[in-house]
C-alpha cells in the first residue's frame, strides 16, 4: 500500500445516530466541486468483507472472534478499495471504520483495547517506513444519547445482532467513541446528532469547510 493522495473521511456513531443520511449530502457536496467520490462501508465494501459482515451481524460469537472478523474484513477492504481509491485521488467516504471496532468491541463488548490497537497496527500499516497507519483525515462522530437512538431504532427495520442490544450496551459503545475521540482529538469532529436533520447537515458541512476540505 502506498501513501495516498486522496481524502479519507469516516462516519461514526451508535446505531440510530442517523449518520448514513448525511453521507449522501457530503458525497454531493464533493461531487459538486469536481471530486470523484468512493462511498463505502464497514464491515463490508468488498465481496469477501460483505460475507464477513453477514457473519458478524448475525451469528453469535465471542468478542475476539468478532474483532478478528471485522479486522479481516477491513484488511480486504483497504487492499481492494480504500488504498486504490486514495491513490487515484478520490474522496473516500466510509460509513464506519476502525473506531467502530474500538467502540463496539472495545466499549460495548468490553474487549481488550490494547489488543485492538495491535490488530489495528497489523491491518492499517501502510508498508513504507515512517508512513504510519492508514487513518481517516477526518472522522465525523455523530453523538447522541443512547435513549434517543433507541427510540429512533424502535420504529426501524428488523434489528440485527447489535441493534437488538439493550440501551446500556449503546451507552458503553458511546463511551468507547468518547475514549477514542479523546485519544485522537485532531482527527475527530463531534457532531451533535440530537438535532433536526437540517441542523445536523449544517454542522457536517461546516466541519468539512472548517477543515478546508470543502470550499
Ligand atoms: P451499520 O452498517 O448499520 O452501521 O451496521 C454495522 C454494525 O456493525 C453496527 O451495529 C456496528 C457494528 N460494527 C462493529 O461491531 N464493529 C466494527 O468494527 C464495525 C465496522 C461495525
Amino acid at each position: 500500500m502506498t501513501p495516498s493522495t486522496g481524502l479519507f473521511i469516516s462516519f461514526e456513531g451508535i446505531d440510530g445516530a442517523g449518520k448514513s443520511t448525511h453521507i449522501d449530502a457530503v458525497a454531493q457536496a464533493f461531487e459538486a466541486q469536481g471530486r470523484v467520490v468512493t462511498r463505502t462501508r464497514e464491515p463490508g465494501g468488498t465481496p469477501l468483507a460483505e460475507r464477513l459482515r453477514e457473519m458478524v451481524l448475525n451469528a453469535p460469537m465471542d468478542a475476539l472472534t468478532e474483532s478478528l472478523l471485522v479486522f479481516a474484513a477491513r484488511r480486504d477492504h483497504i487492499a481492494q478499495v480504500i488504498a486504490p481509491a486514495l491513490a487515484a485521488g478520490h474522496v473516500v467516504l466510509c460509513d464506519r471504520f476502525s473506531d467502530a471496532t474500538f467502540a463496539y468491541q472495545g466499549g460495548g463488548r468490553g474487549f481488550d483495547w490494547q489488543l485492538l490497537q495491535t490488530l489495528e497496527q497489523w491491518v492499517q500499516h501502510q508498508g513504507a517506513p515512517g508512513a504510519g497507519l492508514l487513518q481517516p483525515a477526518l472522522t465525523l462522530w455523530f453523538d447522541l444519547p443512547a435513549s434517543v437512538a433507541a427510540a429512533r431504532l424502535a420504529s426501524a427495520r428488523v434489528p440485527d445482532k447489535f441493534e437488538a442490544q439493550p440501551q446500556a450496551f449503546f451507552e458503553a459503545v458511546a463511551a468507547g467513541y468518547a475514549r477514542r475521540c479523546a485519544e485522537q482529538p485532531q482527527r475527530f469532529t463531534r457532531i451533535d446528532a440530537d438535532q433536526a436533520l437540517d441542523a445536523v447537515r449544517v454542522q457536517v458541512l461546516g466541519a468539512l469547510r472548517s477543515k478546508g476540505f470543502l470550499a
